[in-house]
């Protein structure tokens, strides 16, 4: 089914923390959309306001600006809400091998303070955002939920933390949590500045500007690069999953491979240039391949996406072409 025909009630309300990044503000507009209520809360610190303006007029949207580390916040911001789309935290492998104690704080602490205010509010599913890099080194393809290797970075051990929290408010407290590890998201509002931006936007962004753009390493890394519109399907069928689901974590992908090489061709290739990408080194705690099965969100979330990488490419090209 797709999710723009799930039924949830209009009186339903959503909280989207991290509503105003890339994944949060479009989980927004995807629940505006069904018609429902949504508050969102972030702190700006890597969102950006532009994300949020759309929706200020609506009534149905609320917005609080606040910080996930203030546990009294969260405790507020989750007040009458029903499902909780968990998205606030810092992403970036090689930040957080810089800021490991900002990442705890933000991303672990962070995350904790939430379970705890949605269980004193009774919330009714936590679904929160996981990510491919809990697989770590293990080199199996591929990636099945249950084999997990060591951690390659800080960003890595949070969100595994994050899962093992989610696990125990489930476990002690009765909360309904969901993880969802998602793997390379992209699409449209995803921020294409910055050192530590996503490589779908940087390279669309730089080609769009004549610049050459920088691939780390040789190029052969594969991930499974996944478009926003099925990671919106799998937080809202989170949402309506039967409590079997509960207390558990699935992989959130197309299930496909593309080739880092092929994708900056690709990308050339619909903006009709022909610029020659720069090798540079390298980066530490990036895993060399990654590709997703699918087949527990499938099987307990009912998720059956629909966008493939070439349709999302597409589309995502297109944004930017009009929004840059
Ligand atoms: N984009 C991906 O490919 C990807 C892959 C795996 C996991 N994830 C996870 O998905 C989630 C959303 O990622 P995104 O790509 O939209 O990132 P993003 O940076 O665009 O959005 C994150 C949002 O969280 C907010 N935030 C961060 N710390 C906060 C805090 N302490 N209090 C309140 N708000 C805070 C930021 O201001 C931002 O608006 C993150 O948890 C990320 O780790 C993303």
């Amino acid at each position: 089914m797709r999710y723009q025909d799930l039924k949830f009630d209009y009186s339903t309300k959503f909280l989207v923390t991290g509503g105003a990044g890339f994944i949060g503000s479009n989980l927004c507009e995807a629940i505006l959309n069904l018609g429902c209520q949504v508050r969102c809360l972030d702190d700006f610190s890597t969102g950006k306001e532009e994300n949020v303006k759309p929706f200020l007029e609506n009534s149905r949207y609320e917005f609080i600006k606040g910080d996930i580390k203030n546990l009294d916040i969260c405790l507020e911001a989750c007040k009458d809400v029903d499902y909780v789309l968990h998205q606030a935290a810092w992403g970036s492998v090689p930040r957080s091998i810089e800021m490991p104690l900002f990442y705890c704080a933000n991303n672990i602490t962070g995350t904790l303070n939430m379970l705890e205010a949605c269980k004193e509010n009774r919330v009714k599913k936590f679904v929160y955002a996981s990510s491919s890099s809990v697989y770590g080194d293990e080199p199996h393809l591929p990636k099945k939920e249950g084999v997990e290797g060591n951690r390659l970075s800080p960003y890595a051990v949070t969100k595994f933390c994050d899962e093992e929290w989610a696990k125990q408010y489930t476990l002690h407290y009765n909360l309904p949590t969901i993880g969802l590890r998602y793997f390379n998201v992209f699409g449209r509002r995803q921020d294409p500045n910055g050192a530590y931006a996503a490589v779908i936007p940087k390279f669309i962004k730089q080609l769009l500007s004549g610049e050459s753009p920088v691939i780390n390493g040789n190029g052969k890394q594969s991930r499974d690069f996944t478009y926003i519109e099925n990671v919106i399907e799998a937080n809202l069928k989170a949402c309506l999953s039967s409590s079997e689901a509960d207390g558990q974590v699935f992989n959130i992908a197309y299930g496909g491979r593309e080739y880092l090489n092929d994708i900056y061709w690709n990308i050339s290739k619909a903006l009709n240039l022909n610029i020659e990408p720069i090798y540079g080194p390298e980066r530490k705690g990036d895993i060399k391949h990654s590709n997703a099965d699918i087949s527990k969100a499938r099987k307990f979330l009912g998720y059956e996406p629909e966008w493939d990488f070439k349709r999302g490419i597409e589309a995502a090209i297109e944004w930017y072409k009009e929004n840059l």
